[in-house]
């Protein structure tokens, strides 16, 4: 009997193991099917080694099925490590890549950037879009640990206390597409902008050069600008998006409600102890010699876009459109600059928005200096910013360097030069601004002191504190930021920070 019953099995134990085997290409399911199809087989036996061949198949089916689920345990296991290490290690790159201190904004981004888009304008474009997708999504990239929190760094301007006295210049988003996401890198003031009345083109493109060696660029934009309203419609959306986000609704009434105070924030920035300027200037198209057209066209701007601002900057040392800078003559410069003070003083708002002339670097006589003092005392202007970018082209550094032949090349382009090599003439003019603006008969001396920031060759915290000292109450970067990377700011911070703790 057992002899019978083994023989009779064995084929069946064979066929079992058969199918064990193949049971790891067949699913369970199919295994099973193919055991209930063995009775045209067994039929063929006795009841009793039918009975015994069943017990056989069915303990080789249920070793089949637990080596299978064993595995299938394994490959949850496996998918659960591999799937936790995934989830690790994107958590920890998005918190890196997320993080203003991530050392590859400073030595990697802004190379790869450089590879991959030898158009500098291309690479502003797509950073700048970049920039707001990341914003959009949450996912852009802030300042952790910021060393705003120190409280070191605190600055009062314009009656508001704003975290810290470093911001990023005009030009860097023309439209206000990004100054949250700008706010974000750690700047305590963003200026959005220039934009003019009309939108205009600008100059043909290529009018962006990088001068790699000198960490510096070229630029003739001449002041693209999708206009005035524009950026009103998107400023105005932006607000109302805030209103909407902090339950004060989604309608005029809830956007008239930020802008007066409402949320206990600066109505420009929308963030507590940050500041928003917004640039305007005139049309390339508008007759210079025309001063009240040339007055209207900033006029325009001004009463469209003043009440989203805490700051309005008026630009008249563009070296990029034909005769803006004429407009820094003490005549016309009066009339335009009392036009728009004007115009912010009659803003749709509570609190009125600071205005504040941005000069150039190449009128820099004591005589052109103390013509723009004069204007800026005459219409009542709060402050000056110090300096556009230059026409001139500054000796490389360091002292004797010798440029690549392809970058003396790019130096004979046209168009507005920044970089570290203006740091020492933005800080001069810082000293001669303050000394012309404090010294000047107009002065009164229980009003606030005209407000100067500095704008050129701002790259490390040491000269973000000699332009602190030598009166600025602010300095501005853009150069900087596109070779430094998105941790510029807060670097420049930091080493403000370490300084007066060094004291
Ligand atoms: C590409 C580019 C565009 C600029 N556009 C403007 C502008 O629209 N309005 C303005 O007042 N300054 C503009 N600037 C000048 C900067 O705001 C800043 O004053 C100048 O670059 C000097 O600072 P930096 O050396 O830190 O770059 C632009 C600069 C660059 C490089």
């Amino acid at each position: 009997m057992a002899m019978g019953q083994s023989l009779a099995s064995r084929p069946l134990l064979r066929l079992a193991g058969r199918q064990s085997r193949n049971c790891q290409q067949l699913s369970l399911r199919q295994f099973h099917q193919l055991r209930s199809s063995r009775p045209s087989i067994a039929s063929t036996r006795s009841t009793a080694s039918s009975a015994t061949r069943w017990t056989a198949t069915r303990s080789a089916s249920t070793g089949a099925a637990a080596a299978a689920d064993a595995r299938s345990g394994i490959t949850r296991v496996k998918n659960l490590v591999l799937g936790t290490t995934i989830l690790l290690f994107s958590t920890a790159g998005f918190y890196y890549f997320t993080d203003t201190r991530a050392s590859v904004h400073q030595w990697l981004v802004p190379r790869i950037i450089r590879t991959v888009l030898p158009d500098a304008e291309d690479a502003h474009e797509y950073g700048n879009k970049l920039m707001k997708a990341m914003w959009d999504f949450g996912v852009h990239i802030r300042e952790r640990a910021s060393p705003d929190n120190t409280g070191e760094l605190k600055t009062e301007i314009f009656g508001h206390t704003i975290s810290n006295p470093i911001g990023t210049s005009a030009g860097l988003d023309k439209n206000a597409d990004i100054p949250d996401a700008l706010f974000a890198l750690g700047a305590g003031i963003v200026e959005v902008g220039g934009t003019t009345p009309k939108p205009q083109p600008g100059n043909p493109s290529p009018r962006l050069f990088r001068i790699v060696s000198q960490h510096a660029l070229i630029n003739r934009y001449g002041l693209n600008s999708l206009g005035a309203d524009e950026m009103a419609r998107r400023l105005r959306q932006r607000v109302r998006e805030y209103a909407y986000k902090h339950g004060l609704g989604a309608d005029e009434e809830a956007e008239r409600l930020v802008l007066n105070g409402a949320a206990g924030v600066p109505p420009g920035s929308l963030t507590a102890g940050r500041l928003m300027a917004v640039q305007v200037a005139k049309n390339k198209t508008t007759p210079d010699e025309d001063i009240e057209a040339v007055k209207a066209d900033y006029v325009y701007c001004v009463d469209r876009l003043a009440k989203y601002a805490d700051i309005i900057v008026v630009n008249v040392s563009s070296p990029n459109t034909p005769g803006l800078r004429t407009l820094q003559r003490v005549e016309p410069l009066t009339k335009i600059l009392t036009g728009v003070v004007n115009s912010a003083r009659a803003a749709d708002r509570a609190t009125k928005p600071a205005v504040m002339v941005k000069v150039s670097p190449d009128e820099d006589s004591a005589e052109q200096i103390s013509g723009i003092c004069e204007a800026i005392y005459a219409a009542g202007v709060d402050g000056v910013i110090v300096a556009n970018t230059t026409k001139a082209r500054p000796a490389a550094l360091p002292t004797g360097y010798a440029l690549p032949a392809k970058e003396q090349e790019t130096m004979k382009e046209q168009g507005g030069y920044s970089g570290p090599q203006l740091f020492e003439k933005s800080l001069a003019l810082v000293k001669a601004y303050r000394r012309a603006l404090d010294d000047h008969p107009a002065k009164d001396e229980k009003a606030a002191s005209k407000v100067i920031f500095s704008s050129g060759g701002l790259t490390n915290g040491q000269q973000a504190r000699e332009l602190l000292n030598a009166g600025a109450s602010a300095a501005m970067l853009y150069t900087a930021l596109v070779f430094g990377g998105a941790g510029t700011i807060t670097r420049i911070k930091k080493e403000l920070v370490e300084q007066k703790q060094e004291k």
